[in-house]
């Protein structure tokens, strides 16, 4: 016998445990509209109304809508590969149960646990943006929250006309007309906000699948609102959108990223950010009526909805406004104030408001449902996969990584937590996209109601282009994966090895 750490999950183990049904196991309730719905929910968020901007400004210029077209194709590979999976082994697992039926027990635990960057650290990163958002909006109807709930402990905040706001926010001129300081203690909105979230994941998967489309449809109106008003200005003014791109790549100035054609590869890094979340449809496929057929549908529906709205929004963003305005807090909300229709101001940041909710529902759902099937598995403790008799969800695991991620979103700044969110994403696809490829040839003779097109080239194109975003990222961003990948390690080798249920089976 060879060493356990490689054993693989057998795909018709797998395929009975999918097909399972009863008190003890998830709710089937989802359609296609649900699952292309929980896409866009998990999607569109911080990502488009925040970061498209400020990529724009410090290293693409208008030529961000390109970055978008390079980051959609590498997510476009790695979502034909999510597609075959999901509809070949529909279980709540995603990539952590495709690592574990391809390519063994440790590989597995190492997708399983760097989820949870994706996931988890991603749900945090999203409320700390959601807690300035709610300021933001706030601020619209003359509200200003007391600042030393709204930001991570000993941060400095000021008051200048009339609203709160972060000082490094501000100019210098403007922190000279500061009329108060404070000094903040911890995000406590942001810890409610997941709070929140958290009770109605508990309640139930259709309570929270409707929720989450009829949030869906205001951030839908926002961005679409965006687009109409956006593109009637620039339609109306050519000469402005005409001196907006006159210079539609500005030369590299030097040093490699900050704009040029590198600038263009490290924006697109950045906005990798915007697409995360299509993966997550598939930690619901055990909640999926008819998984097989409407897995590809909800995952590479909402991908692709999502970037023919990303193209528009970025080319009209810069075409709108110079992209050397765009470096701030909320450059959408900037852009459509610079049209002249004020209320669109109002709606899109609701609409922001109202994205960034659901990005942290269907975050939560799936880090949920990946230790729902890790601790099915036996790698981690039994309480973790046990579902509540009435409501159908996994509670517990639910109601701990929930209390978790508020506290982590309370305490701990956003600008770190996003670029980890991108390398713990941009690692599973890696290895789904291997996944796909080692799958095909190790069991050719399984069903697959999808079939990934033109295997090998598209799951290599997904490798590539992913390890070559990863790359992009920085040397702390990699040491903090190593960190964590190494803590990941004494957990398994502590509990999950001896608890493995494959092998007590066995
Ligand atoms: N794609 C999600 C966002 O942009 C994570 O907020």
């Amino acid at each position: 016998m060879g060493n356990p750490i490689w054993d693989k999950k057998p795909l018709e183990l797998l395929m009975r445990e999918a097909g399972e049904e009863g008190e003890h196991t998830l709710k089937r309730a989802l359609g296609p509209i649900n699952l292309i719905t929980l896409g866009i929910g998990a999607i569109i968020g911080a990502g488009i109304f925040v970061l498209t901007g400020q990529a724009a400004a410090q290293y693409a210029g208008p030529a961000i809508m390109l970055s978008y077209v390079v980051s959609g194709l590498g997510c476009a590979f790695a979502g034909l590969c999510y597609a075959e999976f999901a509809s070949m082994i529909p279980i709540a697992g995603s990539a952590y149960t495709y690592g574990y039926a391809t390519l063994g027990e440790i590989f597995a635990w190492v997708i399983g646990w760097d989820l949870i960057l994706e996931y988890a650290f991603g749900a945090a990163t999203v409320a700390s943006g959601w807690s300035s958002t709610l300021v933001a909006f706030l601020q619209d109807y003359n509200i200003n929250l007391p600042p030393q709930i709204c930001d991570v402990p000993g941060a400095k905040w000021a008051m200048v006309d009339g609203r709160w706001g972060p000082e490094s926010t501000f100019s210098v001129d403007q922190l000279a007309r500061a009329t108060q300081h404070a000094t903040t203690t911890a995000n406590f909105v942001a810890f409610f906000a997941i709070i929140l979230v958290t009770t109605i994941l508990i309640i139930g998967i259709k309570e929270s699948a409707n929720f989450n489309t009829t949030i869906v449809f205001v951030k839908l109106i926002a961005v679409i609102v965006f687009i109409i008003v956006a593109g009637m200005y620039v339609f109306g003014h050519p000469d402005i959108a005409h001196q907006n791109w006159a210079v539609y790549i500005p030369p590299n100035s030097g040093s490699f990223g900050t704009y040029g054609w590198s600038g263009i590869l490290r924006a697109a890094g950045v906005v990798f950010f915007a697409y995360i979340g299509f993966d997550a449809v598939s930690t619901a496929a055990q909640e999926a009526k008819n998984p097989q057929k409407d897995m590809p549908i909800g995952i590479l529906g909402s991908l692709f909805i999502c970037t023919i709205l990303y193209l528009l929004v970025s080319g009209l963003l810069t075409a709108t406004v110079h992209y050397s305005r765009l470096n701030i807090g909320a450059p959408v909300s900037l852009a459509i104030r610079e049209t002249g229709v004020k209320w669109g101001s109002y709606v899109v940041n609701a609409g922001a408001l109202a994205g960034l909710s659901t990005v942290m529902l269907v975050m939560l759902l799936g880090q949920s449902r990946v230790f729902y099937s890790m601790a099915h598995d036996g790698l981690l403790w039994k309480w973790a996969g046990d579902v509540h008799p009435k409501f159908r969800t996994p509670w517990k695991s639910t109601a701990v990584t929930g209390f978790f991620v508020a506290v982590t979103g309370s305490l701990v700044p956003i600008g770190d937590l996003g670029q980890m969110v991108s390398i713990g994403t941009l690692m599973a696809f890696v290895i789904v996209c291997a996944g796909v490829w080692v799958m095909r040839r190790t069991r050719p003779d399984v069903r697959r109601p999808f079939r990934t097109p033109w295997v090998p080239f598209v799951p290599l194109m997904g490798i590539l282009i992913s390890l070559a975003m990863m790359l992009g990222l920085n040397g702390v961003t990699w040491i903090r994966l190593v960190v964590w990948l190494i803590i990941g390690m004494v957990i398994y080798f502590g509990y999950g090895i001896k608890h493995s249920r494959i092998r007590s089976a066995s």
